[in-house]
């Protein structure tokens, strides 16, 4: 049996015929670039995130750039993030030209650890960027008490959560303005690049459209530096027509993870992910721990199981932040997630005999050592 880690062909094979109506109407409409597609997808993606505006834009890296320099951030400030999180929350801060100063993560949640980003607030800090990792919300009520007095802007980095909760509400909507991916693998996936940011403030919609669009309200009519962030409109209406399924797809994934929690929980050797009281984890991965890691995956792989890894390298041992000064030892449950972190197949449509079979392996490969 064959295992693949996501299976795209699978989630489109429904979806074809509609989609290809989508991306006709845009051709006929010729609305490539924002247009109709992308603000219905904008009005829909608001309200079932539960916030004012959405603003589509071309990629999640943009959408976290497009955050953190709609608030001026720049050189000389300080933006604390996770060290284990996909680079891309690294940018954001890098192109305004500040500083990533990064914190470790809990040992539970494996996300951003609220008590580690107060020891590494400074006089420089100007925001703190905790990412929903994995498909479960941060901590927002302690990263909010530690902003508490402060001037330090939090801002949600929530490419891999959408539809998420924490305490009942969306991730998305905890902060003065939050991130997107619709990386074609995120659980809504744009069918290329997509991403976007959403907010209650109708001040920080405007700026977003403008700095998106060249720093432009009016065209040939520049107020401010801007970029081009745009979303495409076949982007736009394809993601629409996908963001009607997601809640099912949101439940099919969380089945999917209940089944690996009933199965492999118990195994010595082997640490599962923890559903926070807090929160409802919408499994954009399904991240186990394993001392035996390597083996694992080997394994797993001769017998037609495809699996990931998120994140081998942690963001403050990246040859890219070397200058920075940071080294090994430096933030021990990163690292340590790092080591022995191996993700399993998920995504919607994974069968039981599929799930079943990855169990029966893992349960091999581990009675075998
Ligand atoms: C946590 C996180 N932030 C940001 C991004 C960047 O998104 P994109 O690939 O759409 O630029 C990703 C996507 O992979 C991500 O996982």
């Amino acid at each position: 049996m064959q295992v693949p880690f996501n299976d795209l062909k699978l989630l489109h094979s429904g979806l074809k015929k509609e989609m290809l109506t989508e991306i006709e109407n845009i051709i006929d409409n010729s609305s490539f670039i924002l247009g109709q597609g992308v603000r219905s997808f904008e009005n829909d993606f608001a309200a079932s995130i539960g916030v004012k505006h959405c603003i589509g834009v071309s990629s999640g890296t943009d959408a976290n750039h497009l955050a953190l320099w709609a608030h001026g951030i720049g050189p000389g400030d300080e933006v604390i993030i996770p060290a284990n999180t996909f680079i891309a929350t690294a940018w954001g801060v890098t192109l305004c030209g500040a500083t990533p100063v990064f914190a470790d993560c809990e040992e539970d949640s494996y996300n951003i650890d609220p008590a580690d980003v107060e020891r590494k607030i400074t006089s420089k800090t100007k925001a703190i960027v905790p990412v929903h990792l994995y498909g479960q919300t941060a901590d927002m009520d302690k990263l909010r008490s530690v902003c508490n007095g402060r001037d330090i802007l939090l801002v949600e980095d929530a490419a891999q959560a959408h539809f998420a909760e924490y305490k009942g509400r969306m991730a998305g909507s905890f902060s003065v303005a939050a991130s997107f991916s619709f990386y074609p693998g995120k659980n809504l996936g744009a069918i290329g690049e997509a991403g976007a940011l959403t907010t209650d403030s109708d001040e920080l919609d405007s700026k977003f459209r403008m700095l998106r669009d060249h720093g432009s309200e009016k065209k040939y009519y520049h107020n401010e530096f801007g970029h081009n962030y745009r979303m495409d409109g076949i982007q736009g209406a394809v993601l629409a027509l996908k963001l009607k399924h997601l809640k099912l797809w949101t439940e099919q994934r969380r089945q999917a993870a209940k089944f690996y929690d009933v199965k492999l929980s118990g195994i010595d050797g082997l640490i599962l992910p923890k559903e926070m009281p807090y929160a409802k984890h919408v499994y954009h991965l399904y991240v186990i721990k394993c001392q035996k890691r390597e083996e694992l995956i080997q394994f797993l792989g001769e017998n037609g199981i495809s699996t990931g890894l998120h994140y081998p390298v942690p963001l403050h041992l990246q040859e890219c932040f070397a200058d920075l000064g940071y080294k090994h030892g430096d933030f021990p449950q990163t690292e340590s997630l790092s080591e022995n972190c191996v993700s399993l197949p998920i995504y919607p449509g994974i069968s039981e005999e599929q799930l079943g079979f990855v169990c029966d392996k893992i349960k091999h490969f581990i009675k075998s050592l």
